[in-house]
């Protein structure tokens, strides 16, 4: 899925329309109780609450060493299932990583933790990241292979920036002397059923949410 650039982006009529009604409510705070009867409208309306909604996504398809990519919230969700080689490299990686046990706790849920923190999956194989890059938001870009690359003859597979050359291992943790300051984000999720990931809510919220 192809990921927009915002500075790109043709003017959004309605989001224009947004801030000019945000600004006239702003200017009329100064007159007291004028501005009451404009906040009724900063309740999100049924289409706002629907682009923060979950998302369901069948990975019965998703073969080793691939991704679905999918969006959540205007940003891409990548869902890799990783090979096995991967999985066994990605603990000795350790050393090289800025935050190899993900102890920033903004950068992942508890629970991704609990049963492979080096991992920061709920299931061992298949990863769920949400794909900006944790300094200015560009996309990275997959190098799943273990292989030599142009940007580090010592790849063992992850994601490159090719925005400022940050790179971050397949469990999306960041390596050191890059500009990303933190291991890339991993949204809210569960399991709905072996194959069926919901993106957006906690485990906790698995009771009739698909
Ligand atoms: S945005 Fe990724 S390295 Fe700068």
């Amino acid at each position: 899925m192809p990921v927009s650039d915002p500075a790109n982006e043709p003017v959004n009529p309605g989001r224009r329309r947004f801030l000019t009604a945000t600004t006239s409510v702003v200017g009329a705070v100064g007159v007291g109780f004028a501005a009451v009867p404009f906040i009724k409208s900063w309740n999100p309306s049924d289409r706002a609450k629907q682009a923060g909604a979950p998302i369901t996504v069948d990975i019965t398809p998703l073969e080793d060493g691939q991704r679905l990519v999918r969006e959540w919230r205007g940003q891409p969700i990548w869902i890799v299932r990783r090979t096995e080689a991967v999985l066994e490299l990605l603990p000795t990686l350790d050393d090289h990583l800025r935050d190899p046990l993900s102890k920033n706790p903004d950068q992942q849920p508890e629970y991704v933790l609990t049963d492979f923190p080096e991992l920061r999956s709920i299931k061992r194989d298949v990863s769920v990241l949400v794909g900006l890059c944790t300094h200015l938001g560009c996309s990275p870009e997959m190098k799943a292979e273990i292989r030599p690359e142009p940007f580090d003859p010592n790849w063992k597979g992850g994601y490159f920036c090719p925005c400022h050359k940050s790179k971050f291992d397949m469990a999306g943790r960041v390596f050191d002397g890059v500009p990303a300051p933190t291991n890339l984000l991993v949204p809210p999720h569960f399991y709905a059923d072996d194959n069926t990931i919901v993106i957006g809510l906690d485990p906790s919220s698995n009771q009739g949410a698909v």
